[in-house]
């Protein structure tokens, strides 16, 4: 499951991004590092100069308007905020064609929405992935196909993003808990946490953050890699007496485990809810 080879040529396609912010910046970095593309395949668009100012550097062309940076491209990513979506898809609508696959990853979107809102049989496949994590290649995402979406877009979906990380087919109706799931908020409360630690025990903030870190890489790999239950994996690690098993007594007293599936259920609530929100204002 982890960064597979490519199986669809991606290197003569064009991409159009509309929107170029945070998340188009990661992708695009995730993208050209890995060679899935190349910058000059990919451009990107945003309503004035200062929108487009953040990838201008990475190389790709750019442009105000979102009707060139869509037009003829063969995939079409929309990346803004949900609550821009209806007047982007608008915009772009005259310009879309069945000859394209439309990428969208607003949250909280659904892909019906989207395709109301273009040309009969746009193909349209939703994705679901913790933005931040593709730029360095190590994203866990989920997509979902629409109506009209065909085998070769399914293909195409993976080579790209499987490119930056791992990438599962799922049911629509799973994404907002795939949202919760990924979003990385507890991961950086645990790592900071680490770090804290292993100051109290009188290390250099530098290096405990950098272990703490790599502990955490460390770990997801081998869950990965050995494709193991993390209890067997702990199981086998937690030597009588030894340290292990002392901290998993301190982390067990704490609650530790609990507070982490609360907190995904909470963030799954959040999540619905912003999913709700999106479709009362008609997003
Ligand atoms: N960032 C993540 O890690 C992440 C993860 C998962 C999903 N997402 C989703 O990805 C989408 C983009 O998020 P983001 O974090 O990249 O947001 P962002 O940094 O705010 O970027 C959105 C960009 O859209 C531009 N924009 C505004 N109106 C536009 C229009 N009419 N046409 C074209 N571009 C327009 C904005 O320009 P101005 O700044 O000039 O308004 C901005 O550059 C959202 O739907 C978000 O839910 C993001």
């Amino acid at each position: 499951m982890s960064a597979s080879v490519s199986t669809v040529d991606t290197m003569s396609m064009t991409v159009g991004f509309v929107g170029a912010g945070n998340f188009t910046r990661a992708l695009i970095i995730g993208w050209t590092s890995a060679g899935i593309l190349n910058a000059e395949q990919i451009w990107a668009s945003g309503p004035k100069e200062t929108s487009i100012a953040g990838v201008k550097n990475l190389g790709v062309h750019t442009t105000t308007s979102n009707k060139e940076c869509v037009k003829d491209k063969k995939v079409i990513i929309l990346s803004v905020k949900p609550h821009i979506l209806p007047s982007v898809l608008e915009d772009i609508r005259s310009v879309v064609t069945r000859d394209q696959l439309v990428m969208s990853v607003a949250t909280g979107v659904q892909l019906v929405t989207i395709e109301q809102r273009l040309p009969d049989c746009t193909r349209i496949v939703r994705i679901a992935t913790a933005g931040t994590t593709c730029s360095v290649r190590q994203a866990a995402s989920v997509f979902s196909v629409g109506k009209w979406a065909t085998s070769e877009d399914v293909a195409l979906v993976k080579t790209l993003m499987s490119g930056v990380g791992i990438c599962e087919e799922c049911k629509e109706s799973l994404v907002s808990a795939v949202s919760a799931l990924t979003a990385p908020g507890h991961m950086l409360l645990a790592s900071e946490a680490m770090a804290d630690g292993g100051v109290l025990v009188g290390l250099p903030r530098r290096l405990a953050q950098t272990l703490a870190a790599q502990t955490m890489i460390g770990i997801g790999k081998l869950i990965l890699e050995m494709n193991k239950h993390p209890g067997v994996l702990k199981d086998e690690i937690a030597s009588p007496g030894g340290v292990t098993i002392a901290m998993i007594e301190s982390l067990e007293k704490a609650g530790f485990r609990g507070a982490i599936i609360d907190s995904i259920a909470e963030g799954h609530k959040q999540s619905l809810r912003l999913a709700e929100q999106a479709s009362v204002n008609n997003c």
